[in-house]
């Protein structure tokens, strides 16, 4: 038996592919197209490991997904490939409408042919989970209650109207074709091998290097914030036992407005690194202009997910945070690559843009 992933050099696919290895023997399939947001270190442990099969390419290539779903006879696909980030989403949308909406039918298009064709006991038991995010939610105020499954989508920036497409476009996969689809909406993840242009690593990589700590606005958005590793955790239990077309809310139960956030990554620091100069490094934090079309608050409810599937994080913030501040001090060549563009020149070197599997 294989999966296959697709995103898997990103931030949370990469984590998804180690812990996947790290728990089965079952290999995994990693299509991924080495964006910008796509790093091999990251999986750099798995040089040599006959169980990840890595694949240069884009899941919108039809003829590529064809062959490699009929060499590789996965029994599920991980749908993580997406352009993700906000701000891009606002400088430049038109990456965001082509990887995360038609990218997304493209792939269903392949499947929905594979699928089609298995045998009575594979189609049975195949799975097509899409992760997805609860920014397709909208906002909400203050004293609005968390989002559950039941809410309406209301996305707001390019990135999130993009994602509830291919949210949409899943459903109807189920509904039109009986693809047996799973989707889960998470809300902002944390942890190791995060791009350092999102929240949290910036804040890490930036205070080290004396920069400004850029807070948006007046830095009381509100994020709910989980640990990179506990999503991993909640998409296989969806993918072990999930309901066929259903979708689950992810969520850490950890609401906090964005100015926390750099608070304690500051004092994290100013504990485990502290400044030459001895001063806090919340000094260096700026305001700066804000997002525009800024969502003010999301917050996840979650206990669908906890009811039905018996999933509860692992990780409190506290907890979760202090790892990822330590990891990120514990690998600044890691960082140093990233910054320098020097992952991308190791991708080459390694892949030289080729699909690996292929030789
Ligand atoms: P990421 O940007 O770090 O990684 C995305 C990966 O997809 C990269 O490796 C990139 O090379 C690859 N990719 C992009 N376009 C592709 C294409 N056309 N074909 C194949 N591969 C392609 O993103 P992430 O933070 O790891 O997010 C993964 C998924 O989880 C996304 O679908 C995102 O919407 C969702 N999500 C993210 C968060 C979060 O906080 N980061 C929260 C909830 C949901
Ligand atoms: P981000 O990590 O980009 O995730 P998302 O927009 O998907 O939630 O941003 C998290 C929050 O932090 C968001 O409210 C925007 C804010 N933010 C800053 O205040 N400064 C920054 O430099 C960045 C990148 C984000």
């Amino acid at each position: 038996m294989t999966i296959l992933v697709t995103g898997g050099a990103g931030f949370i696919g990469s984590n998804f592919v180690l812990d996947w290895l790290a728990q089965s023997d079952e290999p995994v399939v990693n299509l991924d197209k080495l964006t910008y947001a796509g790093n091999l270190q990251n999986l750099s442990s798995l040089d040599g490991d006959a169980r990840h099969i890595f694949v240069r390419g884009d899941i919108g290539d039809s003829a590529l997904l064809t062959d490699l779903l009929s060499r590789h006879q996965p029994r599920a696909i991980l749908n993580f490939a997406a352009e993700s980030h906000v701000d891009r989403s606002i400088h430049g949308p038109e990456d965001f409408i082509q990887t995360n909406i038609l990218g997304t039918f493209h792939l269903l298009e392949s499947v929905r042919a594979y699928w089609g064709a298995l045998p009575a006991d594979a189609k049975a038991a195949f799975r097509f989970l899409h992760v997805s995010t609860d920014e397709v939610y909208g906002s909400l105020s203050k004293t609005d209650p968390a989002f559950t499954e039941n809410n309406k989508y209301e996305p707001n920036s390019p990135y999130s109207a993009s994602k509830a497409a291919s949210d949409h476009l899943v459903r109807a996969y189920h509904h039109t074709y009986g693809l047996p689809v799973l989707t889960t909406n998470c809300s902002n993840n944390y942890g190791p091998y995060h791009f350092p242009e999102k929240l949290i690593p910036l804040m890490i990589v930036n205070a080290q290097v004396g920069k400004p700590l850029p807070v948006y606005g007046d830095g009381q958005q509100i994020r709910d914030w989980l640990y990179v590793k506990d999503h991993c955790s909640a998409i296989r239990r969806v993918l072990e036992a999930g309901q066929l077309g259903e979708t689950y809310n992810v969520g850490g139960w950890n609401e906090k407005p964005n100015l926390d956030i750099v608070h304690t990554v500051c004092a994290l620091l100013d504990e485990l690194k502290p400044r030459a100069d001895g001063k806090p490094y919340k000094e260096q934090i700026t305001y700066v202009t804000d997002r525009p079309g800024h969502d003010r608050r999301y917050a996840i409810d979650a206990r669908k997910l906890e009811q039905q599937l018996g999933w509860k994080p692992a990780e409190t913030f506290e907890t979760g945070i202090r790892k990822t501040v330590q990891w990120y001090l514990d690998h600044p060549q890691w960082v140093a690559d990233v910054l320098s563009g020097g992952y991308r020149d190791w991708v080459e070197k390694h892949y030289g843009g080729n699909d690996k599997s292929a030789t």
